[in-house]
Protein backbone atom coordinates (compact mmCIF):
# COMPACT_ATOMS: atom_id res chain seq x y z
CA UNK A 1 0.00 0.00 0.00
CA UNK A 2 1.39 3.38 -0.90
CA UNK A 3 1.13 5.53 1.72
CA UNK A 4 -0.31 9.43 1.79
CA UNK A 5 2.73 10.88 2.20
CA UNK A 6 4.25 9.05 -0.43
CA UNK A 7 1.57 10.59 -2.97
CA UNK A 8 1.99 13.98 -1.18
CA UNK A 9 5.94 13.45 -1.72
CA UNK A 10 5.84 12.46 -5.96
CA UNK A 11 3.38 15.46 -6.16
CA UNK A 12 6.07 17.85 -4.44
CA UNK A 13 8.72 16.90 -6.74
CA UNK A 14 6.05 17.20 -10.08
CA UNK A 15 5.60 20.72 -9.45
CA UNK A 16 8.67 21.27 -8.53
CA UNK A 17 10.69 20.06 -11.47
CA UNK A 18 8.06 19.96 -14.41
CA UNK A 19 6.76 22.93 -15.92
CA UNK A 20 5.35 21.62 -19.24
CA UNK A 21 5.15 24.90 -20.98
CA UNK A 22 8.79 25.63 -20.72
CA UNK A 23 11.43 25.09 -23.37
CA UNK A 24 14.03 23.03 -21.24
CA UNK A 25 15.32 19.19 -21.24
CA UNK A 26 13.43 17.23 -23.36
CA UNK A 27 10.17 17.57 -24.91
CA UNK A 28 7.92 17.66 -27.66
CA UNK A 29 7.00 21.14 -30.09
CA UNK A 30 3.62 21.23 -30.31
CA UNK A 31 2.14 23.72 -33.18
CA UNK A 32 -0.59 26.02 -31.28
CA UNK A 33 -2.93 27.75 -33.89
CA UNK A 34 -2.58 31.08 -33.58
CA UNK A 35 -6.02 32.47 -32.70
CA UNK A 36 -7.82 31.70 -28.94
CA UNK A 37 -8.44 29.08 -27.88
CA UNK A 38 -4.94 28.12 -29.26
CA UNK A 39 -5.83 24.76 -30.59
CA UNK A 40 -3.03 22.79 -30.70
CA UNK A 41 -2.66 21.47 -34.67
CA UNK A 42 0.02 18.99 -34.18
CA UNK A 43 3.54 18.85 -33.57
CA UNK A 44 7.30 18.59 -35.05
CA UNK A 45 8.90 15.63 -36.59
CA UNK A 46 12.71 14.76 -35.70
CA UNK A 47 13.28 16.49 -39.48
CA UNK A 48 11.44 19.46 -37.88
CA UNK A 49 8.54 19.20 -40.11
CA UNK A 50 4.76 19.24 -38.89
CA UNK A 51 2.49 16.77 -38.34
CA UNK A 52 -0.53 15.80 -37.18
CA UNK A 53 0.51 11.98 -36.81
CA UNK A 54 0.88 11.65 -33.61
CA UNK A 55 3.44 8.85 -33.68
CA UNK A 56 5.62 10.64 -36.02
CA UNK A 57 6.16 13.47 -32.27
CA UNK A 58 10.26 13.50 -31.76
CA UNK A 59 11.61 14.09 -29.03
CA UNK A 60 13.64 17.10 -28.85
CA UNK A 61 16.57 18.00 -26.17
CA UNK A 62 16.68 22.02 -25.42
CA UNK A 63 20.08 23.38 -23.93
CA UNK A 64 19.25 26.34 -22.23
CA UNK A 65 22.00 28.04 -20.10
CA UNK A 66 20.18 31.21 -20.53
CA UNK A 67 17.74 33.60 -22.02
CA UNK A 68 18.90 31.73 -25.42
CA UNK A 69 18.97 28.06 -26.49
CA UNK A 70 19.54 25.14 -28.72
CA UNK A 71 17.21 22.14 -29.94
CA UNK A 72 18.29 18.90 -30.83
CA UNK A 73 16.37 15.62 -31.91
CA UNK A 74 17.62 12.52 -32.91
CA UNK A 75 18.12 13.54 -36.52
CA UNK A 76 20.42 16.56 -35.56
CA UNK A 77 20.60 20.50 -34.26
CA UNK A 78 17.66 22.40 -35.54
CA UNK A 79 18.26 25.73 -37.33
CA UNK A 80 16.50 28.11 -39.67
CA UNK A 81 17.40 27.61 -43.11
CA UNK A 82 16.43 30.31 -45.16
CA UNK A 83 12.68 30.73 -43.33
CA UNK A 84 12.66 27.09 -42.57
CA UNK A 85 12.94 25.38 -39.16
CA UNK A 86 14.76 21.88 -39.91
CA UNK A 87 16.54 19.77 -37.78
CA UNK A 88 18.76 17.68 -39.26
CA UNK A 89 23.09 15.78 -39.42
CA UNK A 90 25.15 19.15 -40.38
CA UNK A 91 23.27 22.25 -39.43
CA UNK A 92 24.84 24.94 -37.22
CA UNK A 93 22.64 24.76 -33.92
CA UNK A 94 20.41 27.45 -34.29
CA UNK A 95 20.37 30.18 -31.26
CA UNK A 96 16.40 30.81 -30.16
CA UNK A 97 14.66 32.46 -27.79
CA UNK A 98 11.17 33.12 -26.38
CA UNK A 99 8.88 35.63 -28.64
CA UNK A 100 7.39 38.01 -25.88
CA UNK A 101 4.02 38.50 -24.87
CA UNK A 102 1.07 39.40 -24.79
CA UNK A 103 0.66 38.72 -29.23
CA UNK A 104 1.91 34.60 -28.46
CA UNK A 105 -0.33 32.22 -27.00
CA UNK A 106 -0.72 33.59 -23.07
CA UNK A 107 1.57 32.11 -20.40
CA UNK A 108 2.96 29.42 -22.76
CA UNK A 109 6.60 30.04 -24.02
CA UNK A 110 6.66 30.24 -28.15
CA UNK A 111 9.88 29.68 -30.07
CA UNK A 112 11.63 33.12 -31.63
CA UNK A 113 14.02 33.14 -33.61
CA UNK A 114 15.65 36.93 -33.97
CA UNK A 115 12.59 39.03 -34.65
CA UNK A 116 10.39 35.75 -36.36
CA UNK A 117 8.23 33.86 -34.29
CA UNK A 118 4.67 33.00 -35.95
CA UNK A 119 5.46 30.36 -38.76
CA UNK A 120 3.64 29.22 -41.65
CA UNK A 121 4.05 26.34 -44.49
CA UNK A 122 3.54 26.96 -48.46
CA UNK A 123 1.92 23.87 -48.39
CA UNK A 124 -1.47 22.32 -46.91
CA UNK A 125 -1.49 22.31 -43.57
CA UNK A 126 -2.16 18.46 -42.58
CA UNK A 127 -5.03 18.15 -40.92
CA UNK A 128 -4.94 14.28 -40.44
CA UNK A 129 -2.44 11.71 -39.30
CA UNK A 130 -2.32 10.59 -42.80
CA UNK A 131 -1.37 13.85 -44.19
CA UNK A 132 2.95 14.17 -44.77
CA UNK A 133 4.61 15.93 -42.95
CA UNK A 134 5.33 19.52 -44.15
CA UNK A 135 8.03 22.28 -43.63
CA UNK A 136 7.38 25.21 -41.70
CA UNK A 137 8.69 29.02 -42.21
CA UNK A 138 8.49 31.83 -40.63
CA UNK A 139 5.42 33.93 -41.87
CA UNK A 140 5.72 36.09 -44.58
CA UNK A 141 1.75 36.20 -44.29
CA UNK A 142 1.26 35.06 -47.91
CA UNK A 143 0.54 31.37 -46.82
CA UNK A 144 -2.92 30.41 -46.59
CA UNK A 145 -3.78 28.15 -44.04
CA UNK A 146 -3.03 28.26 -39.95
CA UNK A 147 -0.58 30.08 -38.53
CA UNK A 148 1.35 28.51 -35.49
CA UNK A 149 3.35 29.25 -32.44
CA UNK A 150 6.06 26.60 -31.66
CA UNK A 151 5.96 25.63 -28.16
CA UNK A 152 7.06 23.00 -25.48
CA UNK A 153 5.67 20.07 -23.68
CA UNK A 154 7.63 18.25 -21.35
CA UNK A 155 8.09 14.47 -21.96
C1 LIG B 1 12.15 25.61 -47.55
O1 LIG B 1 11.16 24.60 -47.65
C2 LIG B 1 10.52 24.55 -48.91
C3 LIG B 1 9.40 23.52 -48.80
O2 LIG B 1 8.36 24.05 -48.05
C4 LIG B 1 11.54 24.23 -49.97
O3 LIG B 1 10.92 24.23 -51.24
C5 LIG B 1 12.66 25.26 -49.94
O4 LIG B 1 13.67 24.88 -50.85
C6 LIG B 1 13.26 25.34 -48.55
N1 LIG B 1 14.25 26.41 -48.49
C7 LIG B 1 15.47 26.24 -47.97
C8 LIG B 1 16.36 27.44 -47.95
O5 LIG B 1 15.84 25.15 -47.52
C1 LIG C 1 5.38 27.68 -16.01
O1 LIG C 1 5.81 28.51 -17.06
C2 LIG C 1 4.90 29.54 -17.36
C3 LIG C 1 5.46 30.26 -18.57
O2 LIG C 1 6.79 30.65 -18.36
C4 LIG C 1 4.73 30.44 -16.14
O3 LIG C 1 3.78 31.44 -16.41
C5 LIG C 1 4.27 29.61 -14.97
O4 LIG C 1 4.22 30.43 -13.81
C6 LIG C 1 5.22 28.46 -14.73
N1 LIG C 1 4.71 27.60 -13.68
C7 LIG C 1 5.48 27.14 -12.69
C8 LIG C 1 4.82 26.24 -11.72
O5 LIG C 1 6.67 27.43 -12.60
Amino acid sequence: MVSFKYLLGLAGVAAATVNSTVFGGQGQIRTLWNSAPYTDLGCLTSAGQWTANPSLCAVFTAVRPGSIFTLTTSAGPCEISGANFTCGAGNTPGQFGIWPWPNSPPKIESLRWGQYGLMSTPSPNPISASDAAVTLRYTSYWDSGYYVWLTWKGV
